[in-house]
């Protein structure tokens, strides 16, 4: 993981302010008027496209990514730099999106997913000094076109999830998906093709 910024801390300091501005109610009026000048946790070099939907834009953290048209992102969703998310996608609450992630158009991403970019992490190097962005290298992770991932899955780096796959709850995606498979368990396995599942709703017409 890389650029990990904390804004937290930041909303920690805002909850002080808040209790001594009910504390101190006379002066309530400027406390909110200073609340309203400090940043919200969606960094300035964010690029949002139209009618990008952020329900809760105070409990995400997002820096340095790109974020599609219509796209959807639920609460407590961190973004990191770099990562693409495409257009009409949904990106459910408790997702960590770390760099060297893109998203295609229209891709599900449940609850709590988790996205990898670091195979063999360390906090250090073998000298025992703290590893640096020089010693790490981002490896990139795809979900394809209106793939979905299920809650609580973890994508290692370097996956490609398919087009229109689905991979399962709880799922460790160690691989390529393929397009159109369902995979689940750990690892994840190949338990199916979308295409056969009658309720499923799968666009064929594209290649
Ligand atoms: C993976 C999934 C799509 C499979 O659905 P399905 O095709 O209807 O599969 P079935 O329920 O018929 O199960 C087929 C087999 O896979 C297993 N299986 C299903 N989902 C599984 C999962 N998430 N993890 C491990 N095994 C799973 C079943 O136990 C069954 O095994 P068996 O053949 O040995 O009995 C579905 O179970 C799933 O996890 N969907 C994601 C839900 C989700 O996270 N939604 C997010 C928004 S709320």
């Amino acid at each position: 993981m890389r650029k990990h910024q904390i804004n937290s801390s930041k909303l920690f300091i805002l909850n002080i302010l808040k209790n001594l501005g009910l504390f101190f109610n006379s002066n309530l009026i400027s406390l909110n008027k200073f609340l309203m000048q400090i940043k919200m946790p969606i960094n300035d070099d964010v690029v949002l496209g139209n009618n990008v939907k952020i329900f809760h834009p105070d409990l995400v953290n997002l820096y340095g990514c790109k974020i599609g048209d219509d796209t959807k992102i639920g609460t407590f969703v961190e973004i990191q730099a770099n990562v693409i998310v495409g257009q009409r996608c949904k990106i459910s609450s408790h997702s960590f999106l770390c760099e060297g992630v893109t998203i295609e158009d229209e891709a599900f991403i449940g609850h709590g997913v988790m996205f990898t970019n670091d195979i063999y992490p360390r906090a250090t190097n073998e000298d025992g000094s703290l590893k640096t962005e020089s010693d790490w290298q981002t490896i990139k992770t795809t979900v394809k076109n209106r793939a979905s991932i299920g809650s609580n899955a973890t994508i290692l780096p370097g996956v490609t999830v398919g087009k229109q796959a689905i991979v399962g709850a709880g799922a460790v995606v160690i691989s390529d998906v393929s397009n159109y498979s369902i995979v689940a368990g750990v690892p994840a396995r190949v338990i199916g093709d979308i295409r056969f599942r009658s309720s499923s709703s799968v666009q064929t017409t594209d290649s």
